[in-house]
């Protein structure tokens, strides 16, 4: 299905299939100038629990006003000058027994990309992970990472890092609060915010929606 976004309706687009998430990304450099309006959520899953997370941080942004563009973290570019055309980059991830980093192997390459230290400097990012407290020695072990990362890219959190605990209950529970806190701020705080620049319209992206 083809569809367009509009300044009118704001949308969330899901890019699952990697072919079309590289032609999307190359049209939203191509837009460059205009993304003020549009999030970015990479997720690295292994079971479907963050990658659920991002759907629904996904829902509430688009319902703040957002265009919210969902990714697999390795299919996120590497690259800051992509990174920062965007309002916010939201990263959303689980611990795993993927590798030796517990990050889940659809988010390893983008970890790895992490420990290059690209500038992230002053760039607008949300964390939110997942992990099990009975996981002795290695709870988090992948959010801890990604935000020790992150902070020595330089990234400034909108707000602060979340994180569910199977331990407490459902996940998508503890998310609730933290997703209410972080579409509140992004329309208060964010340069960009399309409750206060509206009129300036939003980039015109045409892609397959899976
Ligand atoms: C095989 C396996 C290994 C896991 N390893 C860890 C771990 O090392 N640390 C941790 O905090 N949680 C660990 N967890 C818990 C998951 O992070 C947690 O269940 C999370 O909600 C799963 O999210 P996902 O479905 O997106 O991967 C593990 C879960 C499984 C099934």
């Amino acid at each position: 299905m083809t569809r367009r976004t509009s300044a009118l309706y704001p949308m969330r687009t899901r890019h699952a299939n990697p072919a079309c998430e590289l032609r999307v990304q190359t049209t939203l450099m191509e837009t460059s100038s205009k993304l003020r309006h549009n999030v970015l959520i990479g997720y690295g899953s292994a079971t479907g629990q963050a990658e659920d997370c991002a759907d629904i941080i996904g829902d509430s942004l688009t319902a703040a006003g957002y265009h919210t563009h969902i990714v697999e973290l390795n299919n996120v570019r590497r690259d800051p000058a992509f990174l920062r055309q965007f309002t916010l980059f939201v990263v959303v991830c689980s611990s795993s027994d993927d590798n030796d980093d517990h990050v889940p192997d659809n988010a390893a390459e983008f970890v790895d990309w992490l420990k290059f230290f690209p500038d992230l400097k002053n760039m607008p990012i949300a964390l939110f992970t997942l992990g099990d407290s009975s996981y002795n020695g290695s709870f988090n072990a992948a959010g801890n990472l990604i935000e020790n990362l992150l902070t020595q890219c330089g990234v400034k959190f909108t707000v602060p890092p979340g994180l569910a605990d199977d331990e407490e209950g459902s996940p998508f529970e503890q998310l609730e609060p933290w997703v209410n806190n972080l579409s509140r701020t992004v329309k208060l705080a964010i340069p960009g915010s399309p409750m206060v620049h509206a009129e300036v319209g939003t980039p015109d992206i045409t892609t397959d929606v899976a």
